[in-house]
């Protein structure tokens, strides 16, 4: 069995990141010289993902756009004698297939993984937010360990965990596993418990692989606030009911950047930014200058 699909919901709002995204998707925002999507879409293709799926909503065209071949750019960098960046543009030469599909009304992230039921069937496949970075760069292959030990596990799910600090478990669905290690069964997912209710502080982190049942489960489970179906309760009804779900953690070096809400999309600017080849020594130097400048 070979896990070659992937699902990438972008339909959301991007409400946090008002007014930035008021006219453009917040998967588009740029990390560095790229944007977020790019970065999900690479790391994907680097672990042998061959087909794409994103589902996307009003206001995301510029996402299929931004993955098709432009020759008309093309043409004019050669023109222009700017063929030094041309390279910029390979990866549309990706070897991968993109599809689309609209999730009509946005009720919600586990309402987005419905939408890929008629493209995906009977296979079971990857979901990859695609608002969040995995990795410095997106140098990460924990989507290629997941899916190695869904397929030796006979798995229903696994879904990637990064640890975080005690006082911010209430922003996210945490793991209560069954027992410690890299690679756990869950016994539940609790969603944005608070300190004292939290059974760890392993908090989901926007990387999961899928047996079809999932879709079954989304499709039985009540809406919750504002009428939106949760992708974690569908995961703990695939628990409650047997199926059999692990978590992963991602190792150190393999940070999630989530790109939601201001304070980490600067912090991961900033890093990306600074990690640059190119430009990062300079802005070093230059916000050392600033901060010493600040904070003489
Ligand atoms: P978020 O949970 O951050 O929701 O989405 P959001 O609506 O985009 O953001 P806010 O809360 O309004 O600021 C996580 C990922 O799931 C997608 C988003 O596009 C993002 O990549 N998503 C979310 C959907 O595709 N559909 C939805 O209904 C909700």
């Amino acid at each position: 069995m070979e896990i070659n699909i992937a699902v990438v919901p972008v339909a959301g709002h991007g409400s946090r990141l008002l007014p930035a995204t008021k006219s453009q998707p917040k998967e588009m925002l740029p990390v560095g010289r790229k944007p977020v999507v790019q970065y999900v879409v690479e790391e994907l293709t680097r672990v042998g993902m061959e087909r794409i799926l994103f589902i996307t909503g009003q206001g995301k065209s510029s996402i299929e756009n931004h993955f098709d071949l432009n020759h008309e750019l093309i043409e004019i960098l050669r023109e222009t004698g700017k063929e030094d960046l041309l390279a910029e543009l390979d990866f549309e030469r990706a070897p991968l297939r993109y599809f689309f599909t609209r999730q009509r009304q946005l009720l919600g992230l586990g309402h987005a993984v419905l939408c890929a039921q008629p493209f995906v069937g009977d296979r079971p496949f990857a979901v990859a937010l695609g608002d969040s970075i995995i990795g410095m760069n997106a140098q990460s292959d924990v989507v290629r360990r997941m899916a190695a030990s869904f397929i030796e596990k006979k798995a229903d799910a696994v879904v990637a965990f990064e640890e975080v600090p005690m006082d911010e478990v209430h922003r996210y669905g945490v793991a209560q596993p069954k027992e410690r290690g890299d690679l756990f069964e869950l016994a539940d997912v609790i969603e944005k418990p608070s300190r004292e209710e939290a059974p760890s502080n392993l908090a989901i982190a926007a990387r999961y692989i899928f047996s079809p049942a999932i879709f079954d489960a989304l499709d039985r489970i009540e809406p919750g606030k504002g009428g939106e179906i949760q992708l974690t309760d569908a995961i703990r009804l695939m628990i409650k009911e047997g199926g059999k779900v692990y978590g992963m953690c991602l190792r150190e070096d393999e940070r999630r950047y989530d790109i939601g809400n201001f304070e980490s999309y600067f912090r991961a600017f900033v890093e990306f930014a600074l990690a640059d080849e190119k430009f990062g020594p300079d802005l070093h130097c230059y916000l050392e200058e600033l901060l010493h400048a600040n904070h003489p």
